[in-house]
């Protein structure tokens, strides 16, 4: 394991373990956060003259629960290798028949309903407050778009995740109470992952594949973890081949505004 002396990666990717197969030339770092240890040791390799940082966002052998994630140490780790653009895929639950499982969603809005989670790097010496109004990068969600259509998949543009504390699924009133809303998608790790993300300027964009109609949308026995491990097992490679071909067409230069989401602020800190 080395520790970096200058940038070593300009995206970052938090997702399943395993999920950085694709990269070349991979070597395990060893980063340091004031927020202790990220999930795991980055893993930064190189695809196509891109330089990538990854980490699992459950860690080695799955061992941190959605709420137990280490979400700012992992933000602060990539940042400092020098990442500004971040994929995230994960496993969502669907919220309409509309989107089976195997659906690959690319949501514009969230809805935050966890409690107690660590949310802001700015919770001591002054207030700042970032725009949360549009989540994700506009950049980054346009070229996920396009590049999963090229690749085969009918990716859904738009829509909203709704984020719950877990570990546990959702009761059905829950369930369709979040339906009615109107809300499309529900997830238990996209907050505060991109809120984290916004407050270090970098862009986010989350690639949501449907493991399963959430309990309330459904009339079985609701939703099993078997369930959602064994049909995410099934996409995993495309959803792999998914994300190495969207680090391919993120832009090299952002004009998205997501870098300047603290012009104007005063920090506590230096960002990393
Ligand atoms: N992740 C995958 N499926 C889910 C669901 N139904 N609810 C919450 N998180 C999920």
């Amino acid at each position: 394991m080395s520790t970096p002396a200058q940038p070593a990666a300009e995206i970052g990717v938090i997702g399943g373990s395993g999920f950085y197969s694709f990269l070349h030339d991979t070597e395990e770092v060893d980063v340091q956060t004031p927020y202790g240890p990220p999930s795991a040791p980055p893993t930064v390799g190189e695809l196509d003259g891109r330089r990538v940082a990854f980490i699992p966002r459950h860690g080695p052998d799955h061992r941190y629960p959605p709420h137990r994630i280490p979400y700012r140490a992992n933000l602060w780790a990539l940042r400092s290798l020098g990442v500004r653009q971040v994929v995230a895929p994960s496993a969502v639950g669907s919220l309409t028949t509309a989107y089976p499982a195997g659906t690959l969603v690319v949501p514009d809005q969230l809805v935050d309903r966890t409690s107690g989670r660590a949310q802001t790097f700015f919770d001591e010496n002054g207030a700042v407050h970032v725009s949360f109004a549009d989540p994700y990068c506009p950049a980054g969600r346009r070229a996920a778009l396009t590049t999963t259509t090229r690749a085969g998949w009918q990716p859904i543009d738009g829509g909203t995740l709704v984020v719950i504390e877990g570990p546990r699924f959702s009761t059905r009133a829950e369930s369709q109470w979040y339906a009615a809303q109107g809300w499309t998608i529900v997830g238990m790790t996209g907050h505060p992952e991109a809120v984290l993300a916004r407050e270090l300027a970098l862009c986010y964009t989350p690639l949501c594949l449907v493991t399963d109609l959430d309990a309330g949308i459904e009339e079985g026995e609701g939703v099993t973890m078997e369930e959602v491990f064994r049909v995410f097992g099934e996409n995993v490679d495309r959803l792999r081949a998914a994300v190495s071909e969207l680090i391919t067409a993120l832009p090299a230069d952002r004009t998205c505004s997501c870098p300047n989401s603290l012009d104007g602020m005063s920090l506590p800190f230096d960002l990393p």
